[in-house]
């Protein structure tokens, strides 16, 4: 049997309408300023839902903007995916209520949990349906409301995150000459580091959904320090090195940990794609929303190498390398 690979062949994202710079949260009240915000993260303004805007809501559009670029209709998926940490309900799954929202009968759909590193955590996954013949096309949705979840009184972590979600279709094609496709995956995590990045409160221990709780200076220890080990994996297991990729596409969450983790993995700057100054840190959603992006600006074209990277709470972290 030919090899099948888990081709990308539409990408796509959205974003809430209601921008809120760093100038709008200070003088909403919050003892913070545009200057501290800029220097220490890079983040200039964020995203925030509405309302009515659940996490479904944005992961349908944004998967409805895949599907476009990618000239599939709904009916043509039979995988939905949707990593995300800030769900509608409990249950069932934000991936049930998109598949509904597009019109997917067929087919089956889940959440995955794994924080920022959701969206890497999810194209592994994905890639090991269609790899193995379980699907034949996937969704794979990054979708978040982070604004729900954070203590607004709490300036170390409220500045820091913005809402959205991002997508791709992912096809799993027989393997040519083109090395389309995702090309190696490498997922760890490590449960002792809990206590660091959590959300306090959850269904079945305090029966609410509590508030993002973050001792920043170790996460940023841990983001810049050792999460670059997945990265020399995903290099070694396909055998390319940092001068063969044309981009680099790391989970968005502050400029500092972004640029420190290139320059430690001999990543030329040029090849960084950044979204976080105008996002902020959307979790789960920011590496689809930076794909999107990329391909929308024309950076990111068919044939480029781009190695995906996150870190998130848990710690999880993770690193997948696509042939796009
Ligand atoms: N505005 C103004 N001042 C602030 C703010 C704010 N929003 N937040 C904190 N400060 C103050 C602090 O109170 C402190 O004041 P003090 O010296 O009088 O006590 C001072 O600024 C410095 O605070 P630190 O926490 O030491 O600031 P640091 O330089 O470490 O930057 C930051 C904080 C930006 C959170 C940094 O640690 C960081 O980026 N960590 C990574 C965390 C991250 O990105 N998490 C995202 C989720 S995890 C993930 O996605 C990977």
């Amino acid at each position: 049997m030919a090899l099948l690979r888990s081709v990308v062949v539409g990408c796509g994202a959205y974003l809430p309408e209601n921008v809120v710079t760093n100038a709008a949260l200070a003088e909403r009240g919050i003892e913070t300023s545009d200057e501290w915000i800029v220097q220490r993260t890079g983040i200039r303004q964020r995203h925030i839902a509405g309302p009515d805007e659940t996490t479904s809501v944005l992961g349908t559009r944004a998967a409805q903007a895949a599907l476009d670029e990618a000239g599939l209709s709904p009916a043509d998926i039979d995988l939905v995916l949707c990593a995300t940490s800030t769900p509608d309900h409990t249950f069932p799954s934000t991936a049930t209520q998109i598949q509904a929202a597009l019109g997917i009968e067929g087919g089956f759909a889940f959440d995955l949990q794994a924080v920022c590193a959701g969206f890497v955590y999810a194209v592994a996954t994905a890639d090991r349906f269609l790899s193995t013949g379980g699907a034949k096309r996937a969704l794979v949705i990054g979708a978040e409301t982070f604004s729900r979840l954070l203590d607004w009184e709490d300036r170390t972590t409220c500045v820091l995150f913005g809402d959205g979600a991002g997508a791709i279709v992912l096809e799993a094609r027989e393997n040519d000459a083109s090395d389309r496709g995702v090309l190696t995956s490498c997922l760890r995590s490590d449960g002792r580091h809990r206590a660091k990045l959590y959300v306090d409160g959850g269904p079945g221990s305090t029966g609410t959904t509590g508030k993002l709780r973050m001792e920043g200076r170790e996460v940023f220890r841990f983001a810049v320090g050792s999460v670059t080990d997945v990265i020399e994996e995903a290099f070694r297991a396909s055998g390319t090195t940092a001068d063969d990729l044309t981009w680099f596409v790391p989970h968005q969450a502050n400029r500092r940990i972004i640029e420190a983790s290139a320059d430690k993995l001999g990543i030329a700057r040029e090849k960084v794609v950044l979204t976080v100054d105008r996002h902020g840190n959307t979790s789960a959603a920011s590496i689809p929303l930076a794909l999107a992006a990329a391909r929308r600006d024309g950076r990111i074209q068919q044939g480029d190498l781009v190695m995906i990277e996150a870190i998130g709470g848990g710690f999880t972290w993770g690193a997948a390398l696509i042939r796009w």
